[in-house]
């Protein structure tokens, strides 16, 4: 009798495991009719955020910068690369349109998490001093002289209210960061105060958005780049729009040419987003509850995230990992996105890969194979929701393009519209996320192709750019340097 009545409990739980997963599959779907309805939410706010400050959940930052590299570059510039969980200094040589990059060197480091929610002091000092390293680390090889002033680009990957290509008050953290005393300053005085406590000469010469960044870089190699992706451990976009078609530009009208804008749409919002339960709860347990909706269901930080609140709910309320939860399980982001890749990837009949990473990160034992399908089906359809937003994101650009494009009917915005009929249209995309994640990124392509057909789709082309938003600070950097801009 008692066994009998154990299996009647298995099966129960069972039912109710599979109970849950649906209703999560069903609240997370994301069917084209609904990508569509956020496609044309996203272009509404697109357009608010143009029209005026404050109107949308999306900032449209104007970034000041209206031109963008052409591959004359030439001499040795700088960057700093700070915005997420590893930060890098970075040396790029240009050697004009014949040569190129002649040569990059860089040095990646883990920035310390308790910098990432110390104080202003503390974060600045830590960069410069680190930035002060490489530089005098490279000695006499470039043979600039001594008293030289060096240039330096700085992608600073957070929403920043720019007043001129090197200036800009930081608007909020985003992505886990809070350090005290940086909101409302202007990032560029601070990083001069703290390489001047550091004796470093250098000048910043641009001061810019991962996004903007990838755009450059990818300018560099193409002018049929137009729009920038960071798919990482957050996520955002730029594109270059018609300065006509930004209202809230003082005297936008009168003037022409473009501009690139930071979108900030992780922070897009709209009631047609798939959200479920687990999506709410991750919200109000984050840094930030309320805010960057869109980028807590598509980027590398919160992916990981999702799928172990997902377990935890099966283990807790349908056994799902045996009779205990795993203790491992509700400690909160020890799922990573690289962990999720490799659950989500293994080919494996029996899903070795599976046991392997369940057993070394989570310390779960001895699951049987019917688990860990259910492991995998989950981090699919987490990443297959993250994955397909993100492609309408770049759907809603490439359509906003098209219409600024049909508006005004100049050369350059001819362009924009040809994309449709002809003409290619980049889309430089950079991140971790994307980079390591075959899985996310065919899902994100799919979902491009079933929303604007596959005959526009094959005109536009998502590119990796890689290690964009350094080099392209290092590029705009030489674009903005004072020998550039008398
Ligand atoms: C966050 C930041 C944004 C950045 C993105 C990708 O969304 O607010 O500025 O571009 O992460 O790093």
């Amino acid at each position: 009798a008692l066994i009998i009545a154990k299996r009647m409990k298995d099966r129960s739980n069972w039912n109710h495991a599979l109970a849950i997963l649906e209703d999560f599959h069903r609240e997370s779907a994301t069917p084209l009719q609904r990508l569509q309805q956020i496609v044309n939410a996203m272009l509404v706010e697109m357009r608010k955020g143009l029209a005026a400050e404050n109107e949308s959940t999306m900032k449209m930052l104007i970034t000041h910068i209206n031109s963008l590299p052409t591959g004359d570059e030439k001499g040795v510039f700088y960057a700093l690369d700070l915005g997420g969980t590893n930060f890098r200094v970075l040396r790029v040589q240009l050697g004009g349109k014949k040569k190129g990059i002649v040569q990059q060197d860089y040095e990646e480091k883990h920035l310390p998490s308790h910098l990432m929610t110390g104080t202003n002091t503390e974060l600045f000092d830590y960069v410069a001093s680190e930035l002060a390293n490489f530089v005098s680390e490279e000695g006499t090889r470039y043979n600039l002289p001594r008293d030289q002033t060096r240039e330096l680009g700085v992608t600073f990957s957070f929403p920043v209210k720019q007043n001129s290509v090197a200036s800009g008050t930081l608007i909020n953290w985003t992505k886990g960061f809070a350090v005290t005393g940086t909101v409302g300053k202007d990032v560029v005085e601070e990083l001069q105060a703290a390489m001047v406590r550091r004796g470093l000469k250098m000048r910043v010469a641009a001061l810019v958005n991962d996004t903007v960044g990838t755009l450059a870089r990818g300018r560099y190699v193409s002018g049929d780049v137009m729009i920038a992706v960071i798919l990482g451990t957050g996520t955002n976009a730029c594109y270059l729009e018609r300065v006509d078609a930004i209202p809230k530009m003082k005297d936008a009208l009168q003037r022409s040419g473009n501009m690139v804008i930071n979108m900030e749409w992780g922070n897009f919002s709209s009631s047609f987003l798939p959200r479920t339960k687990i999506d709410d709860a991750l919200d109000m347990d984050s840094i930030n509850p309320g805010y960057q909706s869109f980028e807590k269901l598509v980027s590398g930080m919160y992916l990981g995230e999702i799928v172990r609140r997902l377990l935890l709910k099966l283990a807790r309320e349908a056994d799902f990992f045996g009779e205990n939860v795993p203790p491992k399980l509700t400690m909160s982001f020890i799922l990573s996105t690289p962990n999720i890749c490799s659950l989500h990837q293994d080919d494996s009949s029996d899903l070795q890969m599976v046991a392997k990473t369940l057993e070394e990160v989570l310390e779960i034992r001895g699951t049987s194979l019917e688990v860990r399908q259910i492991v995998v089906e989950v981090c699919d359809i987490v990443a297959r929701r993250g994955a397909r937003l993100s492609g309408s994101g770049i759907v809603a650009i490439l359509k906003k393009l098209r219409r600024s494009a049909i508006i005004s009917g100049d050369a350059e915005l001819h362009k924009a519209r040809l994309s449709w009929q002809g003409q290619r249209t980049i889309v430089a995309v950079d991140g971790g996320l994307y980079e390591h994640y075959p899985k996310y990124r065919e899902y994100m392509q799919a979902a491009v192709v079933e929303l604007v057909g596959e005959q526009t789709a094959a005109q536009v082309s998502i590119e990796f750019t890689n290690d964009g938003s350094g080099i392209g600070a290092a590029l705009l950097a030489a674009c903005y340097s004072e020998e550039a801009t008398p």
